[in-house]
């Protein structure tokens, strides 16, 4: 073979000639050959240990009976293990007391992150933050329609929310509509406006924003002395909010503003619990068979609530 490489004319061709070139008949090299056999054993080899020959519902196993899914499987009950006594731990621990130990605070919030975008992000964005033109409130300031301490957010997840406001278009004149937006702007800017603050009064704005104009917690009512606005502070929103109101159904501009419920049944022991604390009962006391009817829509567990809402808590806005 070496010298048939050297001397052309000695090596029998293939009697193919184009343009007077001659194409020769040499064998592959040795090496090239051995890697072919190779890798055809590598391939049967594979065949017969893994999972191969597709077949109409299934596949053949393979000697070593291996898996995607089960070495998926192995891997998160790894995971699991390490995650299970905290998460048994968490399960008997209030928010408050998750906020107040370091440890548990970490676990909470690192297992959170996929929770988090997986169920709010699209709407609240990644850190809690929304694009302003999305319409969702900002999670990370320091402004709260329905309050903000934990079990105020935990409560606004469990239970979902909705502000309402009722258009005003048919109730105020169009004199009354500017005083009142200028009212606004003013109380934003933290001008006074004796006579807006007067028609805010007559027109019943109070009833639900305070007679401060401060907002109230248990409407969801946003705060309109500051400069943090829930839809915006831009003149001629601020004038669509009070003429088509918020959540209003009998008026199709007004603005849409509904948080889903995550869980009925948090959202009802929650509740009762409070309850229970405020009329000075015993917890323990609480009957659930009769509290709970069994059939609650649950879309995240208990224990993802609390999460989540210790996560949402230390976004920085908490208080
Ligand atoms: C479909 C969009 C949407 C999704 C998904 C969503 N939210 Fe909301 N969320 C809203 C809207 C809209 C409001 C404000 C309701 C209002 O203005 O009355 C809100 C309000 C809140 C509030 C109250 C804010 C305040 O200022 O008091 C919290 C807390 C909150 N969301 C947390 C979450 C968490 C945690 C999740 C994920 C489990 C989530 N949201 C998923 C739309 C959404
Ligand atoms: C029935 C209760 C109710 C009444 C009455 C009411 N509001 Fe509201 N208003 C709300 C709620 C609740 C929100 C916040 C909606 C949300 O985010 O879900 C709101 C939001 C607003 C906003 C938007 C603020 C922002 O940050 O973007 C403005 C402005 C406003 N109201 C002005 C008024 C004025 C002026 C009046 C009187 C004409 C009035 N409201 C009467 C409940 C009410």
């Amino acid at each position: 073979m070496a010298e048939n490489k050297n001397n052309p004319s000695q090596v029998g061709d293939t009697g193919h000639v184009w343009d007077g070139i001659r194409e020769l008949d040499n064998p592959c090299p040795r090496w090239w050959l051995n890697s072919l056999w190779l890798s055809g054993l590598i391939v049967i080899v594979y065949f017969i240990l893994y999972p191969s020959l597709p077949l109409i519902n299934d596949s053949t196993k393979g000697l070593l009976g291996w898996t995607q899914i089960k070495e998926f499987k192995e891997d998160l009950a790894k995971v699991e293990a390490i995650r299970a006594p905290f998460e048994t731990q968490l399960a008997a621990m209030s928010a408050e007391e998750i906020l107040a130990d370091q440890e548990m605070l970490n676990y909470a919030v690192g297992s959170s992150k996929v929770l988090y975008g997986d169920n709010c992000a699209a709407c609240h964005g990644t850190g809690g933050a929304p694009a302003e033109a999305a319409g969702y409130p900002n999670l990370t300031d320091d402004d709260w329609l329905f309050g903000g301490s934990v079990n105020e957010i935990q409560m606004s997840i469990a239970n979902g929310r909705a502000g309402t406001m009722m258009a005003h278009a048919n109730l105020l004149n169009e004199t009354e509509v500017d005083q009142l937006v200028q009212f606004v702007v003013d109380s934003s800017n933290g001008t006074a406006n004796e006579a807006g603050l007067a028609l805010f009064n007559a027109k019943g704005c109070f009833a639900c924003h305070g007679a401060d104009a401060k907002g109230i917690k248990a409407m969801g009512s946003a705060n309109l002395t500051d400069k943090i606005w829930r839809f915006s502070g831009d003149e001629e929103q601020i004038r669509h909010t009070i003429l088509h109101g918020v959540n209003d159904a009998s008026d199709p501009e007004t603005r849409i503003a509904v948080m889903p419920q995550w869980s009925e049944k948090v959202a009802i022991m929650l509740q009762v619990r409070a309850d229970a604390i405020a009329d000075e009962e015993d917890l323990n006391d609480i009957d659930w068979s009769d509290e709970l009817e069994g059939d609650e829509a649950e879309r995240l567990t208990e224990t993802e609530i609390k999460k989540l809402a210790v996560y949402v808590y230390q976004f920085g806005g908490g208080q």
